[in-house]
């Protein structure tokens, strides 16, 4: 059947079908290919989106930004303390309001219900740029780069290490199994993706050839893998007083030169990034300072390493994003 995903949200990646999937990763490929090229690709003149940004960001934000501009859209920006939206406004009317100006909205923010509640009232598509439950326009990233790296994602053996229930996680776990990889979250019991979401992952996994394990076991997680993937250990918007727990939980399962040498030897590392592998950052130094660890998820020596991706992949999110925002509105 054609793949037709005019007027859609993307929401997250459970409300896609495997064939849906595959053709936002075809249609990157031809814009990453205009965009090399310099062939201009102002398909959607006339339209204009809105971001509406409860979080920070880099990547996503530039994503969006200069995706639209590429596609001819007009892009207006709203930060986390420029709208009325929440504080005066209700979701459902800014929804309303913004539906009757714009032709989509991008939201980043916290509870995945304001993102289903944008598309449900707005009648226009809505982008989820992360929630704390999901990040699904880094999937496509994800998932390009590491069929850009190995030619296929036909038996990739993908372990994800570290917070295994956030966004990240989350959607990592999804988007293998309905794209058939086999996935590992290799985390500690604490940590692990909520039963529910491992269930309906597994069920996907049944119909697409994928696996879904879940393990503590970091020898046998990493084990010959082809991916090494990881995520920040404190997410946007949890309290600063979870460090310490969190650093006790995950140190042992920080990506480093010990595990690289237990994957294959043709593995990739990969992060969504931002990440804290030394301490030029502010809260990597003030974690430094208060814990006595210099690097966290990743150490340097791997982030610096030839088998690590992550440039490439947050270059990525460009092309990926472009195809949704083009898919959804051409
Ligand atoms: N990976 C990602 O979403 O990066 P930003 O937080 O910079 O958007
Ligand atoms: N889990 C991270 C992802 C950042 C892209 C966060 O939510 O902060």
């Amino acid at each position: 059947m054609p793949v037709n995903l005019r007027g859609r949200s993307y929401l997250k990646l459970l409300d896609y079908t495997p064939a849906e999937i595959r053709y936002l990763l075809e249609l990157s490929k031809d814009f990453k290919r205009l965009k090399r090229a310099g062939t201009p690709h102002r398909y959607l003149e006339g339209k204009n989106i809105v971001l509406l940004f409860e979080k920070t960001s880099t990547r996503t934000r530039c994503s969006f930004e200069v995706a639209g501009r590429d596609l001819g859209l007009g892009v207006t920006y709203l930060d986390p303390g420029s709208s009325q939206m929440g504080k005066k406004e209700s979701i459902a009317d800014t929804a309303r309001v913004l539906g009757r100006m714009y032709d989509g909205i991008e939201y980043r923010g916290f509870s995945q219900k304001t993102v289903e509640d944008l598309a449900k009232f707005s009648g226009v598509p809505v982008w989820n740029g992360l929630t704390d439950e999901f990040h699904p326009t880094q999937m496509l990233a994800d998932m390009l780069t590491i069929e850009e790296k190995f030619g296929t994602l036909k038996n990739i053996h993908f372990t994800y290490m570290g917070d295994a229930r956030n966004n990240m996680g989350n959607s990592l776990m999804v988007v293998c199994a309905k794209l058939g990889l086999h996935f590992t979250a290799c985390a500690p019991k604490e940590l692990f993706p909520a039963e529910e979401l491992v269930a309906q992952c597994k069920e996907i996994a049944a119909e697409t050839g994928a696996t879904i394990r879940l393990t503590e076991d970091v020898n046998e997680g990493t084990k010959d893998a082809d991916v090494l993937y990881t995520d920040i250990w404190v997410s946007m918007g949890e309290p600063d007083e979870v460090w310490e727990t969190r650093i006790k939980l995950l140190l042992p399962y920080q990506i480093n030169a010990a595990a690289m040498a237990n994957a294959k030897p043709t593995a990739i590392f990969m992060h969504c990034l931002p990440s804290y592998h030394d301490t030029n950052t502010t809260i990597g130094a003030q974690i430094a300072q208060k814990y006595g660890i210099t690097e966290m998820e990743v150490t340097d020596e791997v982030f610096e390493s030839k088998q690590s991706v992550v440039f490439d992949e947050a270059e990525n999110r460009m092309h990926t994003i472009k195809a949704v925002i083009y898919a959804t509105l051409c």
